[in-house]
């Protein structure tokens, strides 16, 4: 057995111990090597064997980092600007009531409307793990995709893609404004971005290559550097979940649903080798990845191996019952056996909000370590 094969079972086993209210382990971010990959075409295409080699051992963890000053711990963290599609919006209004101590989400009334049929991750983390008083700025938007020129929405031009959660919102309304006193070290920026990216493309898969995920991520690199020219540097990076599991993929039924997950993680090694190059690029970044896609294969395989989601009992299927929503936490339809946060699933895409608490409560945990 090589020593390469023995440090990655050696992290697989420590990953495994876990249970209750547990996590993982965060793993310490591996300075990268020396070299400058963003002006060699071959970085993106054909990532070298050290690179490989070390994202694939750091697959293993759910967080990879760089500290820098600017970083004073989550404890200090007042502002938090969070980018995404369904996973991360609830609904917020730039324009409608501003996050303040008595809201501090701004609008609608929390938990917002989400598409998790409770409280969402953002909202876990702004409320429940956070160890200061947080105004969250949530620009997430439901449908929305990195840039409509790459991959649309599909669900028509009010979808703020990332690009416009960027330039038309963030840039134009929180920087250079007196009343959102954000600044390098008190604020972090979430993003969360590629599965309507993915199941978009890859549904008509007959055309569907690589190279569109060379294209998602260079745009999502563009977008993050005008993230860093407005200031921002502190970061979290949340890769694409393994929706090729999802009942909106299985019922469909001609999805090769291995060619899905093969697509997924081809797009998120190359989210990976971003992040890997965002550190090269700017030594001034804090950089957190928060692996998506490790933590739900988890709880997919076994939810009743951690205390959030623990009352799991059905990771396969939704029930129609339940799929838009229901009026409270613990909704209960005869039609579907067991309450609606018992499922993983509300529905084709989504999951259920003890996901979503689990995730907050390990990405704080990765935040404050
Ligand atoms: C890396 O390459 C990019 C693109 O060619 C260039 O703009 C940048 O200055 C280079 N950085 C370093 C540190 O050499
Ligand atoms: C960070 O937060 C801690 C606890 O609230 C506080 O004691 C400390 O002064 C803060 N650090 C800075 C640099 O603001
Ligand atoms: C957002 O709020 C503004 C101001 O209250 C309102 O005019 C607008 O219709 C709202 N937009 C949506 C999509 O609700
Ligand atoms: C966390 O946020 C909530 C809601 O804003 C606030 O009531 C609570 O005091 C905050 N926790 C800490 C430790 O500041
Ligand atoms: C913010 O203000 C600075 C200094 O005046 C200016 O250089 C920068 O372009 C402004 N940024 C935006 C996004 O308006
Ligand atoms: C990948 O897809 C793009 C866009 O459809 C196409 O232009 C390109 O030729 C394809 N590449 C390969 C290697 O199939
Ligand atoms: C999961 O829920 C669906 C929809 O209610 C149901 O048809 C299926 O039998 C359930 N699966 C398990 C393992 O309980
Ligand atoms: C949920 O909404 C969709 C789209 O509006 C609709 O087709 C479906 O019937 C709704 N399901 C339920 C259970 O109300």
């Amino acid at each position: 057995m090589s020593l390469f094969m023995l440090l990655a079972l050696v992290f697989l086993a420590r990953a495994l111990q876990v249970s209750g209210q547990s996590t993982f382990e965060p793993q310490p971010y591996c300075h990268p090597v020396s070299g400058n990959f963003s002006s060699n075409p071959d970085y993106w295409l054909h990532a070298t064997p050290v690179l490989r080699a070390h994202w694939w051992f750091d697959y293993a963890s759910l967080v990879r980092r760089q500290y820098t000053d600017y970083w004073i711990g989550w404890k200090n963290i007042s502002y938090l600007f969070a980018f995404g599609d369904s996973y991360t919006s609830t609904s917020f209004n730039i324009s409608g009531e501003k996050p303040s101590p008595s809201s501090p989400l701004g609008n609608p009334p929390y938990p917002g409307s989400t598409s998790c049929d409770g409280p969402n991750y953002i909202d876990f983390l702004t409320t429940t793990y956070n160890q200061s008083y947080i105004q969250a700025y949530n620009l997430g938007y439901g449908g929305a995709t990195i840039d409509d020129s790459i991959v649309k929405s599909g669900f028509g031009s009010a979808v703020q893609s990332f690009q416009n959660q960027v330039e038309l919102e963030f840039l134009h309304t929180y920087v250079n404004n007196s009343e959102v006193p954000w600044t390098a070290s008190n604020s972090l920026f979430t993003i969360f971005f590629g599965i309507n990216d993915i199941t978009n493309s890859f549904a008509p898969f007959a055309s569907h290559n690589d190279s569109v995920n060379y294209e998602l991520v260079k745009a999502y690199e563009g977008l993050v550097d005008e993230l860093y020219a407005a200031g921002a540097r502190n970061f979290l990076f949340m890769n694409v979940p393994p929706v090729d599991r999802s009942p909106g993929t299985l019922e469909v039924g001609t999805i090769d649903q291995s060619a899905e997950a093969s697509f997924i993680g081809a797009f998120n090694f190359r989210l990976g080798a971003f992040v890997y190059n965002l550190a090269l690029r700017h030594t001034d970044t804090t950089l957190f990845t928060f692996d998506t896609n490790f933590l739900f294969t988890k709880v997919l395989d076994d939810p009743w191996q951690f205390g959030e989601t623990a009352g799991y009992l059905n990771t396969t299927e939704y029930c129609a019952a339940y799929e838009n929503g229901t009026k409270s936490l613990t909704s209960f339809d005869p039609s579907c056996g067991i309450p609606v946060n018992q499922y993983f699933w509300l529905n084709s895409l989504h999951p259920t909000y003890p996901m979503h608490n689990f995730m907050g409560s390990q990405i704080a945990k990765i935040l404050s370590a």
